[in-house]
């Protein structure tokens, strides 16, 4: 039985992080705890709001459990190199190689495993950064960027605002490398160290992608400042957009500032593998990478997960010709099927070119663009059995804008959209609508 709180238990640290409500975590129990299920609980809740994968579920597990990749041996009893297995580092610098980098092969002695992205994301705040430094990342964001880098690293995380645009979805949440610089300039000049910029990339919640133009002229103002540059790039080799121009940092022929310059990839989403708990950090430091060898005891990613990842991954026929082109063919129909029921709806939407969700606005719907009226309208939703991310709890500046990913079953994306247009039509009918832009 636990005993009651009693917060002077705790370091000052903890506290903090055990007082903290995480919106994104607290919703997925919620979710998780009453999730819908056509036959046997079709009033429960449609999770349209954690960043998970379902469209492939039924291929990868045909494929992970044959013989050659879930086994247990030996060998897997034992200690073994923390920052990743040979055969994992080397299957994941190869299928990087094909599939980001063709003229820029990726080595394997450039990788460091740990247990998701989180997991490294950690481990770069804690290696690159010290106690008080700042991390810059432009915002609306994955949420947990910032809990990653500042819970343990204890380096303070600050947004580079990306502004909405009245009337002009897509000129809206533009990053500009002027915005970047001015935002160096301003945390510099209040006395602050600026120790790093993180790039999500395609990004989490608009699904766009950084022009390669834009990425070269980031590094060289990170380059010019002495800044770390980290490239997450989760989500691309989740990219549906045919004609998107996407170019990964591994690719650039002449970075700016290789020493300070690092990439981070994981299994949880392009391979639908959140539970794996397998990230990967790219660097060409040699003391980023000695620093990682040392931290990965405490991150590392249990040695039979990581065969299983490096069976999947070398089988390249399987990953190539099968599994990533029909996970792209279905993230493309469902963000089609998402954005036709959304603009019919009268919905404005910012197209995505990439990864899970699609990034829209209920700004008309809400009585005022405030954070209480759209937290207001996300409880409606919710209630109504449908479970999608407020903007604002995404560092969105601008209440109104909402994620859901459209990468559920073919039955719940039905289900969940039809629940969502239901609110939606109801608030039109009651003239519960403001119609106010910003
Ligand atoms: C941009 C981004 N980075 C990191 C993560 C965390 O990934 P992992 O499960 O590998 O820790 C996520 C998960 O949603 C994400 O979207």
């Amino acid at each position: 039985m636990l005993t009651t709180g009693n917060d002077t238990v705790l370091s000052k640290r903890a506290t903090k992080t055990a007082n903290t409500d995480e919106f994104l975590l607290t919703q997925f129990e919620k979710a998780e705890a009453n999730l819908f299920h056509a036959k046997d609980n079709p009033e429960g809740i449609v999770n349209m709001g954690t960043a998970v994968n379902r469209v492939m579920e039924v291929e990868l597990i045909e494929r992970l459990t044959k013989p050659d990749a879930l086994r247990f041996e030996q060998r897997y009893m034992h200690y073994f190199n923390n920052s990743g297995l040979l055969e994992l580092r080397q299957a994941v610098a190869d299928t990087l190689t094909r599939h980001l980098a063709p003229d820029n092969p990726v080595s394997p002695d450039n990788l460091a495993i740990m247990n998701g992205a989180g997991s490294c994301l950690d481990a770069l705040a804690y290696t690159l950064c010290d106690p008080g430094d700042v991390v810059l990342t432009p915002t609306p964001v994955y949420t947990r960027i910032f809990t990653d880098i500042e819970e343990r690293g204890q380096v303070d995380v600050m947004p580079i605002v990306c502004k909405a645009v009245p009337d002009n979805a897509e000129e809206s949440f533009r990053l500009y490398k002027e915005t970047v610089e001015d935002k160096i300039l301003e945390t510099q000049s209040a006395g602050r160290r600026v120790r790093a910029l993180i790039l999500v990339n395609p990004n989490n919640p608009l699904g766009d992608i950084y022009p390669p133009g834009l990425l070269l002229d980031i590094m060289k103002i990170c380059a010019k400042y002495a800044i770390h540059f980290i490239s997450n790039e989760l989500y691309s080799l989740s990219i549906f957009d045919e004609d998107a121009n996407f170019q990964s940092v591994l690719s650039f022929k002449d970075i700016p500032d290789p020493e300070r310059t690092h990439f981070i990839w994981s299994m949880s989403k392009d391979f639908a593998l959140a539970g794996f708990r397998t990230g990967v950090i790219h660097t060409c430091s040699s003391s980023v990478m000695k620093c990682l060898g040392k931290i990965a005891l405490y991150q590392c990613t249990p040695s039979l997960i990581q065969h299983a990842s490096a069976t999947l991954l070398s089988d390249k026929a399987w990953c190539d010709d099968f599994y990533l082109k029909i996970n792209r063919q279905r993230l493309r129909d469902r963000y089609s099927c998402c954005l036709a029921r959304f603009r019919g709806a009268g919905i404005t939407v910012r197209k995505a070119k990439a990864g899970l969700f699609i990034w829209f606005d209920l700004g008309p719907y809400l009585r005022s663009r405030t954070k209480e009226d759209e937290m207001d309208l996300f409880q409606e939703i919710l209630k109504r059995g449908v479970y999608i991310v407020p903007g604002t709890q995404l560092y969105c500046e601008e209440p109104g804008w909402f994620r859901a990913s459209f990468a559920v079953s073919e039955v719940e994306l039905e289900e969940g959209l039809k629940r969502i247009q239901q609110v939606v039509e109801e608030r039109k009918q009651k003239g519960q609508v403001s119609w106010s832009t910003y």
